[in-house]
């Protein structure tokens, strides 16, 4: 069935909603303003299967998944950027063309679904590097537009949290808050619905991934970063040192003076003992580590205090570090906050999270044409 088809058979339509008419690329239709609870969900999303595509970055995902259980959810990586202590935008392009084809065939095999089976074809509209989205974007559409299938944009930052409602464990209750942390975002959101939500809170400098990567890169770390501290912080004492915390009004964060902070620190330890960060290893990135959940819990704290909301989530690359999902776990226990934790699988960039913002969207009526384009500064 053509898209007009599509259009006309389940009444999807453009939104009027200001938000969706100023930017035809999210099309919505009869979602504004609703309140959807979580049976209306479980209603919504029976059986409709749903495969994705997420390439924002430098990971080709696909994955299919049906109602809230993920049939297939491939990765491939790119090893190409490792020597180059970092993501470089053109060869991450030019790896999502060559690893696309392959990832989705084997999606579609570990699924065991055909083409036919599947009832919208969801891809990641940005943010996210200008290259990467666009061989993604347009080869999910193709894919799509071959098989006679609705294609549905998706904004990887809601797809980080929306990555809540695929199984296992419950979906979160609305409204709840989600702390989003990754390599280019940090921010506390309030989740109202899957279109609704609000930022209260996010950094005014460098993300929390990103100062992570910086700060293991002062120690001498390779890229990226941030799963290194947090393997070392394990055997490391947290209160071996401690830095400078950044004083932000608000919800709002900063983490560019912890940079500055541990760099002169380094470079004052180093000038005595020129072994000073091979043999403090452990304990450097303990505290490191602690110094950035220092923040991010301070801030989470004031969130709930703020909005009376204890239904709290993690989301993002961030959320696989160990020490950040003790601290919530730990807030589950004395503070009785209702905390989501995600998979390890769901937590980096995966297709998954797109498939159920993308189930999520296409049940409440979003379809996006061939002529929507990925937008590396897609607004939230
Ligand atoms: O969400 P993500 O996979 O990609 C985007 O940025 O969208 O997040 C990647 C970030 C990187 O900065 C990486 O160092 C960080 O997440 N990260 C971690 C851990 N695993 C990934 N940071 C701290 N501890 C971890 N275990
Ligand atoms: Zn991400």
């Amino acid at each position: 069935m053509r898209l007009a088809g599509w259009r006309q058979k389940h009444g999807h339509r453009q939104c009027e909603h200001p938000k969706c008419a100023q930017n035809p690329a999210m099309p919505l239709a009869q979602f504004h303003g609703r309140k959807l609870g979580r049976t209306t969900f479980a209603a919504m999303q029976k059986n409709l299967t749903v495969l994705a595509v997420e390439s924002s970055c430098d990971d080709t995902g696909v994955a299919v998944i049906r109602g809230r259980t993920v049939l297939a959810n491939i990765i491939a990586n790119q090893s190409v950027h490792a020597q180059f202590g970092g993501v470089v935008p053109e060869m991450a392009s030019r790896a999502h063309m060559q690893h696309l084809i392959p990832t989705l065939d084997a999606a579609l095999a570990e699924a065991a679904v055909q083409p036919a089976d599947i009832d919208a074809v969801a891809y990641t509209q940005g943010p996210g590097l200008n290259g990467s989205l666009l061989v993604g974007a347009t080869f999910a559409k193709s894919w799509a537009w071959q098989h006679g299938l609705p294609s549905v944009p998706v904004h990887h930052m809601h797809a980080h949290i929306l990555a809540h409602f695929l199984e296992p464990g419950p979906p979160p209750m609305m409204p709840f808050l989600c702390l989003t942390v990754s390599g280019g975002h940090t921010q506390i959101v309030q989740v109202n619905s899957p279109e609704d939500l609000i930022i209260l809170g996010q950094t005014r400098d460098d993300a929390a991934g990103e100062a992570f990567d910086k700060l293991a890169k002062l120690m001498g770390l390779p890229y990226p970063g941030g799963p290194l501290i947090d393997q070392l912080a394990a055997t490391g004492d947290a209160g071996a040192f401690s830095f400078a915390k950044p004083q932000v009004d608000g919800l709002d964060m900063s983490f560019s003076g912890l940079k500055t902070s541990v760099l002169q620190f380094l470079q004052r330890e180093m000038a005595a003992d020129a072994d000073f960060v091979a043999s403090r290893q452990a304990d450097i990135a303990a505290s490191v580590q602690s110094a950035i959940l220092g923040i991010l819990m301070d801030k989470l704290t004031k969130a709930v205090a703020a909005t009376g909301i204890t239904e709290v989530a993690i989301a993002g690359g961030v959320s696989a570090n160990r020490g950040l999902r003790a601290a919530l776990g730990e807030k589950a226990e004395r503070s009785g906050w209702r905390v989501h934790i995600p998979p390890m699988a769901h937590c980096t960039d995966n297709a998954a999270m797109i498939a159920m913002a993308g189930s999520l969207r296409f049940a409440a009526g979003c379809i996006g044409g061939l002529e929507v384009a990925p937008d590396p500064r897609l607004p939230f």
